[in-house]
């Protein structure tokens, strides 16, 4: 069977998004939902909330990508899901809607890990975007997002190595708890981001957590911990004035600990070939520091558009379609897990 183009559904966390992919990651149509403005009251994602969300907005959503691709359902060669990791009541509405538009349809269904689509954004190209011509494997891929940090070197579809991941919270989980902090609404990454452009990175003296470990690993708890103290040393009119030197300090902090380990592994591994995906990947001082970083190192760096980085269903059709064309499929089986599966990536042995 030829697998030429895909629906797909995402709905891990508190993005409802659906998709219409062709295999050579031609994007047809994305669309997504935010909740953000749902959450914001509660300072983070509220998983009850969340599914309830989806469940409303999910098949309006399907619809309007059909609508919009002027698809119709029999153009589609298989169905692709986030059925993991993330929150499992939200995994549910997706993996149940797929599941019944492929049995409806009779068309095939695959399963995909959430991590999974993020390593493989940087092959998505639309109209406005092309792909970039020497994205080749293999290649590091440094996945940053609310709930998730990890180093993967990238060996071919279906083979990625995890060389390291957070000990403790994730760098958007980082950004978002600091920004709580300093009184900024969720989620706060680009508002610190925003705030810092004015401040001085070096007013204040903050952790670069594990950098002296000889792994690959991240942990952002205790800058969390010393920018919570420093935060709470000052009066409420200094926390305002101090603000942006305050976002500054803290950012150059995440930004330093993400490149030291990223720069380690490339130069220990010798690969020229670096991604950027996930949410904070959109963080400009990030993409200032690591696109300085690989011209002075001769490294390709890839960071796909902001809309491919955080989450979308655009991914998830491209690396499900990838595992179609190899034969593989899921059936009414498939179940939603909020961890990943053992055999989805290979942990590294260095
Ligand atoms: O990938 P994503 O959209 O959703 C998941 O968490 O899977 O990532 C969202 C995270 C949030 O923590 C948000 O604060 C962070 O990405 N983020 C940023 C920026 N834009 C989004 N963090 C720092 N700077 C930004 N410009
Ligand atoms: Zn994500």
């Amino acid at each position: 069977m030829s697998f030429e183009y895909v629906l797909a559904i995402e709905t891990s966390c508190d993005d409802t998004s659906v998709a219409i992919v062709r295999q050579d990651g031609y994007v047809v149509e994305c669309l997504a939902a935010n909740q953000d403005l749902v959450h914001q009251p509660f300072g983070g994602v509220v998983p009850e909330i969340a599914s309830r969300n989806h469940t409303l907005q999910i098949l309006p959503l399907v619809e309007k990508v059909l609508e919009k691709s002027e698809f119709t359902i029999d153009k589609i060669d298989g169905l692709a899901v986030t059925s993991r990791p993330g929150l499992i009541g939200s995994l549910l509405v997706g993996v149940v809607t797929a599941k019944t538009l492929a049995l409806i349809h009779d068309r095939p269904l695959i399963g995909v890990n959430h991590l999974e689509a993020h390593l493989l954004a940087p092959f998505l190209y639309d109209d406005e975007f092309s792909k970039p011509q020497d994205l080749k494997f293999p290649y590091l891929a440094l996945a940053i997002s609310g709930g998730h940090t990890q180093l993967y070197l990238v060996h071919d579809f279906g083979q990625y190595e995890v060389l390291g991941r957070t000990v403790d919270d994730a760098a958007g989980e980082a950004f978002d708890k600091f920004a709580k902090r300093l009184g900024l609404s969720f989620p706060g990454g680009v508002q610190v981001d925003r705030l810092a452009k004015d401040g001085d990175k070096n007013k204040y003296a903050l952790p670069r957590t594990m950098v002296h470990e000889d792994s690959y690993n991240f942990s952002f708890s205790g800058l969390k911990s010393a920018a919570t103290r420093l935060v709470d040393s000052l009066s409420d009119s200094e926390r305002l004035s101090e603000r942006a030197h305050l976002c500054a300090s803290f950012q150059e902090a995440v930004v330093e600990s993400l490149m030291y380990k990223l720069n380690k592994a490339a130069q220990e591994l010798s690969i020229s070939r670096v991604v950027l995906t996930g949410g904070v990947s959109a963080n400009s001082r990030l993409r200032e520091v690591s696109e300085a970083w690989a011209k002075k190192n001769k490294i390709t760096l890839f960071v796909p558009p902001i809309r491919y980085c955080t989450d979308n269903a655009a991914m998830v059709g491209f690396a499900g379609v990838q595992r179609l064309i190899k034969g593989e499929s899921s059936d009414q089986n498939l179940s939603a897990s909020a961890s990943s599966l053992p055999s989805d990536f290979k942990e590294a042995s260095r």
